[in-house]
């Protein structure tokens, strides 16, 4: 499963999933280019997995919800690297609420983010890989997006919809050679710090039985490196040319066993 010579876009490469992706494709060998809206960060973690090779690592700024913003850096990324053979795209936002009071701000934000960036990072992959008939597109699910999710309604909602387009575009570009998956991931970072952070203790207490018992593997959120660095090289390499549509949970068994 080595990635010498892939040329791979990794947006949300600041922090939590998408920098453990981030550094365990440039350990792979591959040529990397990460982007997120949080330059310090995008630019620390590109030059630390640079310095620890083999493969190599730049940054750009943009925000995944922005089509012109998508083209442009698409666009300058596929001229660094000289195309694109894999998208792995974990950048998205939580915020909480409740079914009755979740307000249009909330939505609209996290509808734009999820799911109109999900589309249209998507789309601008598809672009670039298709004329070479491969490529590997892996998009970020929850298990939020399976069940009722009280504390984060709208977030729910979005994930449910990542799922959907994963199929959709899984199945219209089969065709071009273009693999399209999601994760569904349950990995410490700092997303899920923060949701914590957020808790009252009878919150933590509901969090635990909702979340955290039914991970069989130990009761507790994965490591990003460890538990899903080696996942996004499987799925970025030859090894899954046969594997497209599906949702594929990196969760210590919580969406099978709940
Ligand atoms: N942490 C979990 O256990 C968990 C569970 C289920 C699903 N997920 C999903 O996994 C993915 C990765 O989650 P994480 O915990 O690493 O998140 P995180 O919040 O730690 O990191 C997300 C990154 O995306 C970036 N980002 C946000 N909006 C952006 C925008 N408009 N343009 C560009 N970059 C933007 C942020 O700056 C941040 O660096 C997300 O899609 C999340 O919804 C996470």
């Amino acid at each position: 499963m080595d990635l010498n010579g892939h040329r791979i876009i990794v947006t949300g490469s600041a922090r939590g999933m998408g920098a453990a992706t981030l550094r365990a494709y440039v350990g792979a060998g591959a040529r990397v280019v990460g982007m997120d809206l949080d330059k310090d960060g995008g630019e620390k973690v590109a030059e630390d997995a640079r310095r620890a090779g083999p493969g190599s690592a730049s940054f750009m700024v943009a925000d995944i919800s922005d089509p012109e913003d998508v083209t442009r850096a698409f666009d300058a990324a596929a001229r660094t690297l000289g195309g694109l053979d894999v998208l792995a795209h974990p950048a998205a936002i939580q915020r909480p609420g409740d079914a009755a009071t979740v307000t249009p701000a909330d939505w609209d934000m996290m509808m734009a983010v999820n799911v109109r960036g999900t589309m249209l990072v998507n789309q601008a992959a598809h672009r670039l890989m298709a004329p070479n008939k491969r490529g590997s597109i892996i998009n970020f699910g929850s298990v939020s997006g399976l069940r009722a999710e009280p504390v984060a309604p709208a977030y729910s909602a979005s994930k449910g919809a990542v799922h959907s387009w994963t199929r959709t575009a899984a199945g219209a570009w089969g065709a071009d050679g273009v693999r399209v998956n999601a994760i569904l991931p349950a990995i410490a970072t700092p997303m899920y710090q923060e949701a914590r952070a957020r808790m009252t203790e009878d919150q933590l207490t509901a969090n635990y039985w909702q979340n955290e018992q039914s991970i069989a593997l130990g009761q507790k959120y994965g490591d990003p490196d460890r538990d899903l660095g080696p996942v996004m090289v499987f799925l970025a390499s030859d090894a899954s040319r046969f594997i497209t549509g599906q949702l594929i949970p990196v969760d210590g068994g919580q969406t099978s066993v709940r």
